[in-house]
């Protein structure tokens, strides 16, 4: 029921694919935006913010296909209050079901002094005119005076009224620096709330950063204050330490529904997978203790922990792993499983894979089947991960390679890759150890050199028949790429995470993020 017609109906707004793409290490291409985009619709989330359309070619690209293909959610798009950017904007939702223009504007004096230099008056008639603009196009325009939480009041009741008299229908509230916290934030909802004219018409929202660690807990501190809108990205990715992590705030929703009485449309089974598909896409893992989705979130260690467990779970257990969507069995299939055993397994998982996708899959299935005696769980998601990583529009791809290693002589290793023209390279190298090897010689063979950054190989599961799942992260223009791969021979899943590296950059190279060139005085430099 949309939160018009039940005052207890928290809207999530998730901006994964947005304030979460802009994080270091998270970039995605515009398979994996739509990729997630159709998870995203799927779990349940009210509006997609799909990206910030003026940013680059590629951000415009990614709205626009967003807005063709997914019809459930609101589709979002992000702007700033200047004509270009929020007739770009528009452009790019122009096909949506339901479009919405996102338009912000820095209000705080920091940001009005040095980074706009602009007056309060300055201020207050961009964002109307902002909203007016971005109303021309679309109903639903959503008002962000960047840097809410640190604004003065007065002047904070001042823009946002005049963006509701302007149109706005919701009214965002930031936390663009986490600086806030719970009561200092709640009591900018409750003021804001009782002053502003208007206040009746539009759908409060919170958008809160986590630089001090407490996202998620300012944005329930609002929601108790009558915000209803949450916004949220998958894992807490974002800028710096982070935004409010969706699946932490829909779970402390309804695991304290006692306390909170409120609701929201999302199906908590598909927290989990959603959560491995964005670590997948983008190569960042979650920290083995984060809460919800991390590896250790219902683990029990401690003997009197699990002893209370085996006499009654909610001794220790305030949510049900089977609730955010873990998997409860562990050992799952072999050798002799069947295709349909698999399709079962992957539907289990809550993953979504097309014929052709599950044709290699299961071909993957049993090559593993014959290394390795029993599949886990966790080895059919990185088969998963893997099968959907390397996908349409990959410049290059792995044929083969050899490598030695042995002690006092160098490693060597020769890689074979195809490039989408239909040729063929390989370029033996040396190197220090026998996965530098391996990199040196993708580096050659494709003639894209790039700093390694960090490196990391772990076990997917147990055993010495494990699969190794290693991901590489570079630094590229400035920002991090990172992809990952998952073999039971580690130096192959180092190349192909390298290779998918390799292939994020050279898209990069051939749809590069431009400034935008509108006359706005307004910061040029598309990150907020
Ligand atoms: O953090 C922030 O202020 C933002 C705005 C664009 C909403 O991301
Ligand atoms: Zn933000």
């Amino acid at each position: 029921m949309p939160p018009a017609t039940d005052p207890n109906r928290v809207m999530i707004f998730d901006t994964t694919l947005r304030d979460g793409e802009q994080s270091p290490g998270c970039s995605m291409n515009l398979g994996e935006k739509l990729e997630m985009a159709r998870a995203l619709s799927d779990l349940g989330v009210d509006v997609i913010e799909a990206g910030f359309p003026i940013a680059s070619p590629g951000d415009f690209e990614s709205v626009q296909a967003i807005a063709r293909t997914i019809t459930g959610p609101i589709i979002c798009g992000l702007a700033r209050c200047n004509p270009a950017d929020i007739d770009r904007a528009a452009e790019a939702l122009k096909n949506a079901a339901r479009p919405r223009i996102h338009v912000f504007l820095a209000t705080s004096a920091i940001h009005r002094e040095f980074k706009l230099k602009m007056s309060r008056e300055e201020i207050v008639r961009r964002a109307v005119e902002g909203v007016e603009r971005a109303r021309g196009h679309v109903e639903d325009v959503e008002f962000s005076p960047e840097d809410a939480a640190r604004t003065e009041l007065d002047f904070l009741t001042e823009v946002v009224e005049k963006a509701v008299e302007a149109g706005a229908t919701t009214l965002n509230i930031p936390d663009t620096v986490g600086y806030a916290v719970p009561s200092h934030y709640a009591e900018i909802i409750r003021y804001l709330k009782k002053n502003v004219r208007g206040s009746d018409r539009v759908v409060y929202s919170v958008h809160c950063h986590n630089d001090l660690g407490l996202a998620v807990s300012n944005s329930l501190a609002a929601l108790m204050e009558g915000a209803r809108q949450v916004e949220c990205t998958i894992n807490g990715i974002g800028e710096r330490a982070g935004n409010c992590a969706l699946e932490e705030i829909v779970m402390a929703l309804r695991t304290r529904a006692d306390h909170y009485k409120l609701q929201t449309g999302i199906n908590t089974r598909l927290l989990y997978p959603t959560s491995r598909k964005l670590s997948m896409v983008t190569g960042m893992q979650v920290q083995r203790n984060k809460a919800i989705v991390g590896q250790n979130a219902f683990a029990h260690e401690a003997g009197i922990h699990q002893d209370g467990m085996l006499k009654e779970r909610s001794t220790y257990e305030i949510m049900r792993p089977e609730d955010v969507g873990i998997p409860r069995t562990e050992l799952v299939l072999g050798k002799h499983s069947g295709r349909h055993a698999l399709k079962q397994r992957i539907n289990d998982l809550g993953y979504r894979v097309d014929e052709g996708q599950f044709q290699r899959l299961f071909d993957a299935f049993k090559v593993l089947a014959d290394r390795k005696k029993s599949i886990y769980d966790a080895d059919i998601e990185a088969l998963i991960e893997n099968q959907l990583q390397t996908g349409a529009g990959d410049v290059w791809t792995l044929v083969n390679f050899t490598c030695s290693a042995s002690s006092g002589v160098p490693p060597t290793a020769a890689v074979t890759l195809k490039h989408e023209d239909g040729r063929t390279v390989c370029e033996p190298a040396v190197g220090d150890g026998p996965v530098d090897a391996v990199l040196k010689s993708i580096q050659r063979g494709t003639g894209v050199e790039l700093k390694v950054t960090d490196y990391r190989v772990r076990s997917v599961t147990g055993g010495l028949d494990a699969q190794g799942e290693s991901v590489v992260e570079v630094e590229f223009e400035g920002r991090k790429i990172s992809g990952r791969g998952a073999d039971t021979n580690v130096i192959a899943a180092s190349a192909m995470a390298f290779l998918q590296v390799i292939n994020r950059v050279v898209m990069r190279r051939l749809h590069p993020r431009l400034k935008p060139t509108d006359n706005v005085e307004q910061e040029m430099v598309p990150v907020v």
